[in-house]
């Protein structure tokens, strides 16, 4: 398959790089600058006031706005927009995670295109453009830091979507694995599972034809998985840090779906959705559905499955495609649970009602809309049933 391939972002990867941010902005003509931050953590590690101080050394002003939190929410994105109107704003600087870069290129494209932001993540109409940004990163995680979108959710019917446009693409990312550090091992395993299944999502198609992104894929997701391991034993191993920090923003910057088509990434629209009701973390909350998920869509594909049970886990096939299939699920289950991951519902902490299970089937599919997927392309009724299946 042909494919576009654009990654426009400068990374700066490697220990004390935070320092350099004041004249990574510099270089790209920030003269005020947003801060924009999330709970706490970066104020606790010390981190924004070596950002503060960086961009002071720089000669470049800034003005500071966190609060923001994990599913990031719409009211905090229009608070962003007023502020940075107010403040004269001209370069957006995100110091975190996932949620907080999304914040960012929210607010990003509310000030450099008119009327209601939500109107693109509504899929009403699409960005002229986007106020530039950069960002200091601090879990590795979503893959935002070098992917083409934002998720953002509104409080208004607790409807978490995403929205693609090169525009929102970093122009930057700082990235020091040290500063992974002290993040909780709920939130390094989740983050695994996210880095993983961006590659996964792109892996399972129905156009596997290229060997080389293939390779790539299960190279990363092997090399992953075996470091989720040494920094479940040891939180404060650099090399793992590293590892997972590199693997994070390669898993999303499209080079794993180089040829492949697109994917499927059904996984996603379907946690999304618990995202958006119950605010679960993302990669926890992948981990308790993928199951579910290949179980149902993997007969249309086995093959697909079996050459992922192969690579992945080394299993030998005796004749039965399907059931090595089966095999490689149970085994990337498996996986899951020895990182402290759920792979069901109940398991993530959260016991929908049958009606809440079809409300969600029903805004994944966009009322009707739409429908999910590619190896199985899924509408609400098939999404109703993984939902219960994932329920446990
Ligand atoms: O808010 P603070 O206090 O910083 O705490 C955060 C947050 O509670 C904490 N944390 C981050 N860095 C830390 C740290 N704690 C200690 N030490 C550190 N160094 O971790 C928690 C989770 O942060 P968050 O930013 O929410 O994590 P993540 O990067 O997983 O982002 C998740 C969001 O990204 C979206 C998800 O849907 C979710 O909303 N996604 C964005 C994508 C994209 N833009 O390309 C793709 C993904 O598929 C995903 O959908
Ligand atoms: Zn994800």
């Amino acid at each position: 398959m042909g494919f576009e391939y654009f990654t426009p972002t400068k990374v700066i990867f490697g220990k004390g790089t935070e320092e350099k941010t004041g004249e990574l902005v510099k270089e790209q003509g920030g003269h005020k600058v947003l801060i924009h931050y999330g709970g706490g953590s970066v104020v606790r590690s010390g981190l924004l006031d070596r950002i503060c101080r960086s961009l002071e050394v720089s000669g470049i002003s800034y003005v500071p706005l966190g609060g923001v939190v994990p599913n990031p929410r719409l009211s905090k994105v229009r608070e962003g927009i007023r502020l940075c109107r107010e403040e004269n704003v001209d370069f957006l600087l995100a110091v975190g995670g996932g949620s907080v870069i999304d914040s960012t290129k929210a607010i990003g494209y509310g000030l450099a295109n008119e009327g209601d932001v939500w109107d693109f993540y509504d899929r009403k109409r699409t960005a002229k453009g986007c106020m530039p940004i950069g960002a200091v990163l601090t879990i590795a995680a979503a893959g935002s830091e070098m992917s083409d979108s934002s998720v953002i959710t509104n409080e208004d019917g607790w409807i978490k979507r995403g929205y693609s446009s090169n525009y929102c693409r970093c122009r930057f990312a700082v990235m020091n694995p040290e500063l992974t550090c002290t993040l909780p091992d709920y939130q390094t395993q989740s983050g695994c599972v996210d880095i993983m299944m961006h590659t996964m999502e792109r892996y399972f198609n129905l156009n596997d034809t290229m060997e080389l992104t293939d390779g790539i894929s299960e190279t990363l997701i092997r090399t992953v998985m075996k470091n989720a391991g040494i920094l479940k034993k040891n939180p404060l191993d650099y090399n793992a840090r590293a590892e997972v920090m590199w693997a994070s923003s390669l898993s999303h910057n499209g080079l794993t779906g180089c040829g492949t088509g697109g994917g499927d990434w059904a996984s996603h629209q379907i946690e999304h959705e618990l995202g958006g009701m119950f605010d679960v973390a993302h990669g926890a909350g992948l981990a308790a559905v993928w199951g579910s998920w290949a179980r149902y869509v993997y007969p249309e594909h086995p093959e697909r499955f079996a050459r992922f049970a192969r690579q992945i886990f080394d299993l030998e096939e005796d004749g039965d495609v399907n059931a090595l299939a089966l095999a490689g699920i149970e085994k990337m289950e498996e996986f899951y649970r020895s990182a402290g991951m759920p792979t069901s519902l109940r398991e993530l902490g959260i016991d929908p009602t049958d009606e809440q299970i079809r409300e969600m089937a029903e805004k994944c599919c966009f009322f009707g809309k739409r429908t999910v997927g590619v190896i199985k392309k899924l509408d609400a009724a098939d999404v109703e049933k993984i939902y219960l299946m994932a329920r446990g």
